[in-house]
């Protein structure tokens, strides 16, 4: 019985294709600037979100940290949401590479309005607060359950962060996922961050890659930041070329895992134990479960039908679908739940 993987966008392989690209890569040293698929992979991107510059990483959370970095001093402050992956997912980065606290904000499906942000930007004249510098968002929302924030919600927090001085980041790590689902063009959704990072290797399915956007003078400060925390890589161009690839033929394809998420949330309501399935937006689904179960019962008795999710929560359990989850797997976890 083949195992349904439904954890997370990040297990994917690299498919046949994919592989034959990266073997066919033209390499070099990217600590010295000379890998041409790196090169390749860093300008297609900044071209398509409307950036100067782009820098490729090894991961998203390197991405984020290192865009993060760029703007904050120590003791500053990062706005963000209460649930944000940049806050609670990447091991205190702020606080241990940055030296800045966070003001977590509860928002509403892991996203912030405007106002929200407003009202919790620090007085820079008062000495007794830290400086608020920067504001972190995050599209789509992952513990969000893959919500996409409107175009105008996020030029409302740009205007909010100009009349306050404040620097604006985006985690990307589904940006693709917001693109397609709601149908904008990628410039729209980056135009008003100062950076950003977007990831190859969660819906577009590279193995490894995250790449971080901005103006030329942030990424060449990026570039110093990521070399000191020890992220000049030499050939990476053997994993650009994953990321090449995806672009070309993994973007359009996630409507696919959109319409496969919301199949899922149909079949997922009908099963004992669970009490409500959001409408996903995107390719997360969020079980929300009866409370005499919990998310490790539930996740244990799905996975000794071979179908693997993730407890998310006291009450919530995450299933995500991607490219290697076919219209046949969906067929197939439906029968085994039957
Ligand atoms: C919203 C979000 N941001 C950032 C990341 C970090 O990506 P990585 O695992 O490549 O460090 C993830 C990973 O799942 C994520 O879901």
């Amino acid at each position: 019985m083949k195992t349904l993987e439904l954890r997370s966008d990040t297990f994917t392989r690299p498919t046949p294709g994919m592989l034959q690209a990266m073997m066919a890569a033209p390499v070099g040293d990217d600590v010295f600037g000379e890998d041409p698929t790196v090169n390749q992979l860093e300008e297609r991107l900044a071209a398509y979100f409307g950036k100067e510059a782009a820098m490729f990483c090894a991961s998203g959370t390197m991405a984020n940290q290192i865009g993060i970095q760029v703007h904050i001093r120590q003791g500053d402050e990062v706005i963000c949401e209460r649930e944000a992956h940049v806050y609670i997912y990447e091991g205190g980065g702020i606080a241990a590479f940055g030296g800045a606290s966070i003001r977590p904000i509860a928002g509403q499906r892991g996203q912030l309005t405007a106002t929200e942000i407003l009202a919790n930007i620090s007085d820079p004249h008062n000495v007794h607060l830290p400086i608020s510098r920067l504001v972190c968002l995050e599209n789509t929302a992952n513990r969000g359950g893959g919500s996409c924030y409107s175009i105008e919600n996020i030029r409302e927090i740009r205007q909010v962060c100009d009349q306050h001085q404040l620097a604006l980041h985006l985690d990307g790590a589904r940006l693709f996922n917001a693109m397609v689902a709601g149908n904008h063009t990628p410039e729209a959704l980056a135009a008003s961050f100062d950076t950003l990072s977007v990831c190859l290797s969660k819906g577009l399915g590279a193995p490894v890659g995250s790449v971080l956007l901005g103006s030329r003078d942030h990424i060449r400060l990026a570039r110093r930041i990521r070399k000191r925390m020890g992220g000049g890589w030499r050939q990476a161009g053997i994993l650009a070329a994953a990321g090449l690839y995806a672009l070309d033929n993994h973007i359009e394809r996630l409507a696919e895992d959109h319409q496969r998420a919301r199949a899922l949330a149909t079949i997922m309501r009908a099963v004992a134990g669970v009490k409500a399935v959001e409408e996903p937006e995107t390719n997360i689904v969020l079980l929300e479960l009866e409370a005499s179960l919990t998310p490790a019962t539930f996740c244990a008795s799905l996975a000794a039908k071979q179908i693997l999710c993730l407890p998310f929560g006291p009450q919530k359990v995450r299933m995500i679908t991607h490219l290697d989850f076919t219209e046949q797997d969906l067929n197939d976890l439906q029968e085994r739940l039957r």
